[in-house]
């Protein structure tokens, strides 16, 4: 017998991905090939200065989804879509995107050997999601026009031949299935659900996913009550909270870019069901949320800080009560867009490799 059979070993709990692990809830059966990064079981993190900062015995977590494999939330919508695709005979998937929805649909569709078509918005995704669509093999379209014009043009594309392009977008039901697992990990991780959850809103897909989510786990016996659900969308990319289509959209965080969303009746929905709320934040707002969730030690990108810009606005106008259990999801990790993090750098500082120089600017204030 070797010298290691000897000693215990610490168990590693070996994560199937969320199909396996959340598998009675999802619309696969045992035919269906599982095509799987391992997406899902991310960390919930707790954010206690956030929650000192909205009042006493308030609990704040921040829900990580940049810890995913393309580092979006879109992997869990996607292995089950590119999973059903594939047991259905599809050769390639199609979406619009404003850059995350397509780095996971080139991953999902590389790995399951299918074509990827993505359409983006020229000009306006971040580099780090370019960068996974080109590596993953996707055909990138970049078209002259905004998320909205890229929407239509795919679904209308995908009518032609549906089985055989598959849409992937999130008006495919399979990816909202795959999406609403992110509140089973929440009330798994919590022991029950939070009082509030507070997402960004762009295409509306994702709200709608949180609150099937939570209705499903509490109607399973799962959770004893469901949240609030609280989205935000970026000022100038508002067309929930004005209450009609934005033709000209316009947001630094470029991920919720935009004017119609495919999935707005449900966004209400979910609103108003859970007697939540759908609100704007100001670029400015963001970009601070941005930057005070970075300083705590996560970076996300500016789209997922809509989330942490909302909850702060709502707590200044004395939203919460004591007990009260928030949750934001974090969408994207900041890595995705490089280019607006390196705005924060107002002073590059270049020196020779002297000590005595390079101490006084250390210890400059
Ligand atoms: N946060 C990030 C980082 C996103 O990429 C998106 C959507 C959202 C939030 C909003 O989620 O659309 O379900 O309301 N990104 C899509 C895309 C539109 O193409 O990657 P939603």
């Amino acid at each position: 017998m070797s010298a290691i059979a000897h000693r215990t070993r610490p168990r590693l709990i070996r994560w199937p991905g969320l199909i396996e692990h959340y598998r009675r809830f999802l619309p696969v059966t045992d035919a269906t090939p599982i095509v799987t990064l391992y997406e899902g079981n991310t960390p919930l993190i707790e954010a206690p200065a956030i929650g000192d900062r909205l009042g006493p015995n308030i609990k704040v977590y921040f829900k990580n989804e940049g810890a995913n494999p393309t580092c979006s939330f879109k992997d869990r919508g996607m292995t089950v879509a590119i999973s059903k695709a594939l047991g259905e005979g599809s050769r390639a998937v199609i979406c619009a995107s404003t850059g995350n929805t397509a780095a996971s649909a080139a991953a999902y569709a590389g790995r399951a050997g299918l074509k990827a078509y993505v359409l983006i918005p020229k000009g306006a995704v971040a580099l780090g999601k370019l960068s996974q669509s080109v590596m993953h093999g996707a055909r990138v379209v970049e078209v002259i026009g905004n998320f909205d014009i890229c929407l239509k043009v795919v679904r209308d594309l995908a009518e032609r031949d549906p089985v055989r392009i598959r849409l992937v977008n999130s008006v495919n039901p399979d990816r909202i299935a795959g999406q609403k697992t992110a509140a089973f990990e929440v009330c798994d991780q919590l022991g029950d659900a939070p009082t509030h959850h507070f997402l960004p809103v762009g295409n509306a897909g994702n709200i709608t996913a949180y609150w099937a989510g939570y209705k499903e786990y509490q109607q399973a016996g799962l959770s004893g009550r469901v949240p609030k659900m609280m989205g935000y969308q970026a000022a100038e990319s508002a067309p929930i909270v004005v209450g009609h289509p934005i033709d000209d959209p316009h947001t630094v965080a470029t991920a919720i870019r935009i004017g119609n969303p495919a999935s707005w009746t449900n966004a209400i929905k979910a609103r108003d069901e859970s007697g939540g709320l759908i609100d704007a934040v100001t670029d400015a707002e963001i970009l601070a949320a941005y930057r005070l969730i970075a300083a705590g030690g996560v970076f996300a990108e500016p789209a997922s800080a809509a989330s942490v810009a909302g909850l702060l606005k709502y707590g200044a106008t004395g939203g919460f009560k004591p007990g009260s259990v928030c949750v934001c999801t974090l969408t994207g990790h900041g890595l995705k867009d490089p280019d607006t993090a390196m705005k924060n750098l107002s002073h590059p500082i270049v020196v020779e490799p002297e000590i005595e120089k390079i101490m006084r600017i250390l210890e400059r204030d």
